[in-house]
């Protein structure tokens, strides 16, 4: 397919990626839905007829999900949300607590994972893609290492799309899987594989 794609967007684009940074500081200034939306899509929303997504997923499985701790976003009532990609919506799951359930995680006192907007919850059904891709590896392990790569990817757009929003976030991974996935409620078979605070970023 060819691509096609302008002097303005080529620029957009290096300039994106050169500011690219992690943010840890957030101002009390709640996100704002649309924009909370657009950065959610451009992790997960599927954007083509075929179902697929923003980021790439080995065989177009899509093994990911991703789970909103909202705290503070204008017009959404605090609470725990699955994102739905086909819809591009978010649905509550769970009157599950905003705050206090994140930090005890960490594995290295990381507070933002409590002062942050909003943590957005990268999980993934490994299972799935472990029995998918059983064949491609003798120990039958690629499918995991996919599903890792696919975070990253995923990752790197929520980067892109904050900065584009005017916002800023950390991706975390430094935390107690078992404890994370006991404080959450993640769709059916799905483990934590990472977490993102979002925020307006403080000035420094
Ligand atoms: C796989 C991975 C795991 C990370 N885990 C954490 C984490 O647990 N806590 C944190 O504050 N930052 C975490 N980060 C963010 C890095 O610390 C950050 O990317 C690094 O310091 C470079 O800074 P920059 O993102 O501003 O370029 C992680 C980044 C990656 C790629």
């Amino acid at each position: 397919m060819a691509v096609t794609t302008t002097e303005q967007e080529r620029e957009l684009l290096y300039s994106l990626i050169s500011r690219r940074r992690s943010v840890r500081q957030f101002t009390d200034t709640p996100v704002e839905e649309p924009a909370l939306m657009r950065v959610l899509t451009c992790a997960q929303g599927v954007n083509s007829s075929d179902g697929k997504r923003g980021a790439p997923s080995a065989h177009a499985l899509h093994p990911l999900g991703l789970t909103v701790v909202v705290r503070r976003v204008q017009g959404v009532e605090a609470g725990s949300y699955l994102f739905d990609p086909a819809r591009k919506s978010l649905g509550r799951i769970a009157s599950a607590p905003v705050s206090g359930s994140l930090l005890p995680v960490s594995l290295a006192d990381d507070e933002w994972l409590e002062t942050a907007p909003v943590v957005i919850v990268i999980s993934a059904d490994y299972d799935l893609a472990l029995r998918h891709f059983a064949d491609q590896q003798p120990d039958g392990l690629r499918g995991s290492r996919y599903v890792d790569v696919e975070t990253g990817a995923v990752a790197q757009n929520l980067y892109l799309a904050a900065l584009v929003e005017k916002l800023g976030g950390v991706l975390v991974m430094g935390v107690d899987d078992q404890a994370l996935a006991r404080q959450l409620t993640l769709p059916a078979e799905h483990k934590p594989v990472a977490l993102f605070c979002l925020g307006q970023a403080q000035a420094s």
